[in-house]
């Protein structure tokens, strides 16, 4: 870490090494008819053709006006991508597709519950009701090119509903991931300083109608409380016509987008031709100290960087059905649910629910349904499904041509299961390696090019170049057996361009750490740090062991180990908190809290309930710890700093090392003695 923090348990430390697998080939089949076959886009991406090659992805989108410099980096490490252009997202992923495929489904979205209709949007359709809704954005709302907006939306269409008509406007749009509580989804209102919060009134989650607009309220007095007023709350209906919550509207502030729109019927609003580093959206994200980061993500080169990924590496075509059941507010639902499968005129598949609803068999039920043919998940799917039922998949006749993982390491045996169960043995598998705030993916293979090998993400996708550092700056090489910081040599059109209003942070969490000269407006003084640790096998294939820093991983979604500590240190009776990793069957890594009491408290399981209520209320149920263990003190240095790396041990049943040197040695028998029962 820029600043040598040092973080006493990270995920990389308790990987698990798998051995190197053997290679698997694409069928011919899927050879034949994928959009890139040619092995001279390696050559075209080398870096003698930095950064000129990333046009090849520019050209596939329509610009207003084309640009002067393809890189500019006159403000390093702020890079900036084609730069003079102007261009306008929702254009391209809706108003230029409707001249040959008006009536080609756009969206199929599929509501939780299975006797409910899919819904069919066509892009006509989406045409019309994006155009209604950023009327009604820029007249009712006042919302015009510049403005941050917050959205709390959960898996429905209304979701890329509402982004597309921000992008329209030019509206920064900074979508808080649904199941977030009211009070994760206030900071990022404050933080982003919107002034408008766009939500709905309820949705489906395995078989309940949540009320999500009490979270609506809770949002709004926090962020008022925290210095930002909202003046407006625009609500959509989950069923236009009918209200789906009991929470009362507040007069003056809560308006029914449904009704609204009313009044926009066949409105038509011009796209504005954008400059093409003007931000497109926010995406929040966790990072080494509380607070999360705003990822500031461009117009043109996100949007070129997620069209050109979407068709070269996820092989999408425009007559492909496309599902990815990653959740829109987390940053692979952003690139590869709406801006880049819809930038080449696929069919999007948006489903509301939890995979296992009803029953284990609905995610086959729905792409044989709608005749999925790319279908994209995360690891810690793949295993739960396997765990209930591995033989399931078979009674089902979907077929993919290509499966993509995406979020954590998959264990090699999990892997195949997913290759010759789920994809029936004629799928491809791309094992995808990105962040959030990387826009699109970094390491994966060309799936006709490069063979897939189970448990490794695979080379650099073309243009991109990573390199490994050890702690002392030094490069470890392919083959070398040894781990390190992956960090990428170059810039790329997807790259977020700063945290917003939070440049310095920038710098020092990204750039600082192996940055070669702090005044260099050269892109080769400047590797990115991933904040991964990773191995390089002799064959330039990556396997990705997690994090270095204190941010976790569960199931794909990444949670701050700080976040989580300060939200248990909200309940009086804490004293003090500490979380670690543990490694897990399904969820590939979850968080153990341990907690010291105040004084005069006793440990009971009602009060380590109320601690794990609390961090539900406070972040989300995503961060629920696995045990909040009450323990009479932690174990602490003679400074006395809480030794994280002997409660990691513990947890994760690993040998404790040395704990002679602590303060209070004999703590950690006794929470050894706890934690193992
Ligand atoms: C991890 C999600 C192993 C990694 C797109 C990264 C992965 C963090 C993989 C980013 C993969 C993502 N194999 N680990 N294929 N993909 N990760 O920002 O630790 O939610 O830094 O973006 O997830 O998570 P984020």
């Amino acid at each position: 870490m820029a600043d040598k923090e040092v973080v006493e348990t990270s995920e990389a430390q308790i990987a698990v090494h798998w051995k190197e697998e053997e290679c698997v080939y694409p069928s011919k089949e899927f050879i034949n008819q994928a959009n890139v076959k040619d092995e001279t886009v390696y050559k075209r991406f080398d870096l003698d053709n930095f950064p000129e090659c990333f046009t090849e992805y520019a050209d596939l989108l329509h610009w207003d006006k084309s640009w002067d410099t393809i890189l500019d980096t006159s403000d390093a490490p702020c890079w900036k991508w084609f730069v003079g252009g102007r261009i306008n997202a929702c254009y391209n992923c809706v108003d230029r597709h409707l001249e040959k495929n008006k009536n080609k489904t756009a969206i199929h979205f599929v509501p939780e519950p299975e006797n409910e209709r899919v819904q069919h949007i066509t892009y006509q359709e989406l045409y019309v009701q994006v155009n209604e809704l950023a009327a009604l954005l820029q007249d009712f709302a006042g919302l015009k090119a510049g403005d941050t907006v917050t959205l709390h939306l959960p898996m429905t269409a209304e979701l890329p509903i509402t982004m597309l008509a921000c992008a329209r406007l030019g509206v920064i749009h900074s979508e808080v991931f649904g199941g977030f509580s009211g009070r994760a989804c206030a900071d990022r209102i404050e933080d982003a300083k919107s002034r408008v919060l766009i939500t709905i009134d309820g949705y489906y989650r395995s078989g309940k109608l949540i009320d999500h607009k009490q979270n609506a309220d809770i949002a709004v007095d926090l962020a008022k409380k925290d210095g930002q007023k909202v003046d407006k709350v625009l609500i959509w209906q989950r069923y236009p016509g009918k209200n789906s919550t009991p929470t009362p509207m507040i007069e003056g502030r809560d308006y029914i987008i449904n009704d609204l729109l009313k009044d926009y019927r066949g409105k038509k609003v011009d796209p504005v031709p954008m400059p093409a580093e003007d931000p497109l959206f926010l995406m929040y994200t966790s990072g080494t100290t509380g607070k999360p980061k705003g990822c500031q993500h461009s117009t043109g080169g996100y949007l070129a960087y997620v069209a050109g990924t979407s068709k070269y590496i996820q092989d999408i075509h425009p007559e492909d059905v496309y599902w990815c059941m990653a959740d829109i507010g987390w940053i692979t639902g952003h690139s590869y649910i709406v801006y880049g499968p819809l930038s080449l005129c696929a069919s999007s598949v948006i489903y509301e629910g939890v995979p296992t609803y009803p029953d284990a068999g609905r995610a086959w039920r729905i792409a044989e349904e709608l005749d999925v043919n790319i279908f994209h998940t995360a690891p810690t799917v793949i295993r739960a499904l396997r765990k209930i039922d591995p033989d399931l998949p078979k009674k089902y006749n979907h077929h993919f041509k290509h499966m993509t993982t995406v979020g954590e390491p998959i264990e090699p045996q999990v892997w195949r299961w997913y290759h010759e169960v789920v994809g029936k043995g004629e799928a491809v598998i791309v094992d995808t390696w990105w962040q959030t705030e990387t826009g699109g993916f970094l390491c994966g293979t060309v799936p006709a090019i490069k063979p897939m090998k189970p448990g490794s993400t695979g080379p650099g996708v073309p243009g991109i170049y990573p390199i490994i550092y050890d702690e002392e700056g030094n490069e470890i090489k392919a083959g070398e057996g040894r781990a390190g910081n992956i960090c990428i040599k170059n810039p790329w059109p997807g790259a977020f361009q700063t945290i917003w209003r939070d440049r310095d942070r920038y710098v020092s969490t990204y750039y600082a750490r192996y940055c070669k000269d702090k005044n260099s407006k050269d892109w080769r003084d400047w590797p990115y740090l991933t904040g991964d640790a990773a191995m390089e096998a002799e064959d330039g294939y990556y396997r990705i062991l997690g994090r270095i820093d204190d941010v976790i991983n569960v199931s794909g979604h990444r949670l701050g180990t700080k976040e989580i500590e300060s939200a248990a240190l909200t309940v009086m009776e804490v004293a003090e908190a500490a979380v670690v990793p543990v490694a897990d069957d399904i969820k590939g890594v979850v968080p153990d809290l341990y907690i010291s009491l105040k004084p005069g408290y006793e440990p009971t399981d009602e009060l380590a309930m109320k601690i794990s209520a609390g961090i539900c209320d406070t972040i989300g149920k995503i961060a629920r710890p696995r045990k909040v263990w009450l323990v009479s003190d932690m174990p602490k240095t003679r400074s006395g700093k809480i030794m994280r790396r002997v409660l990691g041990a513990i947890s994760n049943k690993k040998d404790v090392g040395d704990v002679s040197t602590l303060a209070n040695p004999e703590i950690v028998d006794e929470i050894q003695k706890k934690v193992s029962g």
